[in-house]
């Protein structure tokens, strides 16, 4: 019978945006055109560089070992376990793997998972700008509003972006439930130092706040600095979920491995969310990561082993007229462009990027793509996770400008 003679068809509406502001992002826009190009790209934060062949042979052994159906929810308990000694090892504090650890695909789940357990409608989040580009949606997607501080500028040479700690008290309210800071860096490589979590401590217990610690670059710290882990600070600890990535620290991005820990109390909120947006994480690539964190030569390693590329990197620069902003920590190094003569008289940092990509044939990310409301600092960002064949074609074509 045919029923569309006797009842109208009702299209659906055109959905109606949950993140009605978010579009295409500079990141795809300058992917895109680094390939149309042929430009070197140290835009994208990723190593074009091989893993450690003993990792991946790590989960071939998983896999033939029969690791392959659902691990549990929280994770395989070995790499649990592995977590918890790693982190009581560098910065003090037990976490229980039973209840406080969980593994999670990517740092970016871990985010918007304990996003979604602490953040109800209304609530207010305070994100620090430059801000990754996940927090903020994260918190609209859970009815929050992100309230955003900026980073100070370097004041001088030799200075980084430093995070004004008075002025992100000032903008709690009675509506502030959660502060989401990074350290190190993404983009601009500063890190924290003892007072910054001295001055976060007092500033999150003062006013009964949650926070989350993107920590994911922390075996990448330099010039023989301590990472400030928020797990070396109880007042601090007691209150946090603080997020890591395998991805960053083996050179696995692509693998999408990474951990949360924290307090019981909060891991079990967390963890609720956690097994109906993915439950679980896949099996092999734990057992293997597991098996591969047995030995600590691999993370205690990468701080030399990015500080020689970082070095490298910025003795090439030396020859460029770009002026490098110190770099403590990532894998990402920030320079001022405003000695380079485009021809087309002084750019916005995303045209920049654009006529570095036709022009140069390198690209970077405007670190302006890091603000709500784009803010010109004259600065972008470069990757330097990069073969020194890679690097030392990009600085080849930089020393030309
Ligand atoms: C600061 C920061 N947080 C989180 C992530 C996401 O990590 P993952 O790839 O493990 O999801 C990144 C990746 O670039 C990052 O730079």
């Amino acid at each position: 019978m045919d029923h569309s003679a006797h009842f109208a068809m009702t299209p659906p509406a055109p959905p109606r945006s949950k993140l009605p502001a978010v579009g295409t992002t500079i990141f795809t826009v300058m992917s895109a055109l680094a390939v149309e190009h042929d430009a070197v790209n140290l835009g994208q934060g990723f190593p074009d560089f091989a893993c450690d062949p003993a990792l991946v042979d790590a989960v071939t052994t998983a896999m033939q070992a029969g690791h392959n159906q659902y691990a549990p929810m929280p994770g395989v308990a070995l790499l649990r376990e592995r977590i918890a000694a790693k982190v009581e090892t560098l910065y003090g504090k037990r976490y229980d793997p039973v209840t406080e650890v969980t593994v999670t695909a990517g740092a970016t789940q871990a985010i918007i998972t304990a996003i979604l357990a602490l953040v109800h409608p209304g609530d207010e989040v305070i994100v620090i700008e430059p801000v990754y580009d996940s927090y903020v949606p994260s918190i609209l997607l859970a009815g929050g509003v992100p309230v955003a501080v900026g980073m100070r500028p370097p004041a001088a040479a030799g200075d980084n972006f430093t995070v004004p700690w008075d002025v992100v008290e000032a903008a709690v309210t009675p509506k502030t439930r959660l502060v989401i800071v990074n350290t190190p860096h993404n983009p601009t490589g500063a890190v924290f130092h003892a007072a910054d979590l001295l001055a976060l401590e007092a500033l999150v217990t003062r006013h009964g706040l949650y926070l989350l610690s993107d920590e994911v670059y922390e075996h990448m710290i330099y010039d023989g600095a301590r990472h400030e882990s928020v797990a070396r600070y109880p007042a601090l600890a007691e209150r946090s979920v603080i997020v890591s990535s395998f991805g960053k620290t083996y050179h696995v991005t692509g693998w999408k491995v990474a951990y949360a820990i924290a307090p019981a109390a909060l891991t079990h909120e967390f963890r609720k969310v956690h097994q109906f947006n993915v439950f679980t994480v896949n099996t092999p690539m734990q057992h293997a990561l597991a098996a591969y964190m047995a030995d600590p030569g691999p993370y205690l390693g990468l701080a030399a082993f990015y500080q020689a590329k970082r070095d490298y990197f910025l003795r090439g620069l030396e020859k460029t007229r770009f002026v490098p902003i110190p770099s403590a920590g990532t894998y990402f190094q920030l320079v001022r462009y405003s000695a380079i003569d485009t021809a087309e008289g002084p750019l916005g940092e995303a045209d920049f990027c654009k006529w570095l990509t036709r022009h140069a044939k390198v690209a970077a990310i405007p670190v302006s793509a890091f603000y709500d409301r784009p803010r010109e600092s004259g600065v972008v960002r470069f990757c330097f996770a990069k073969k020194e064949s890679t690097l030392d074609r990009a600085l080849e074509r930089l020393a030309l400008l």
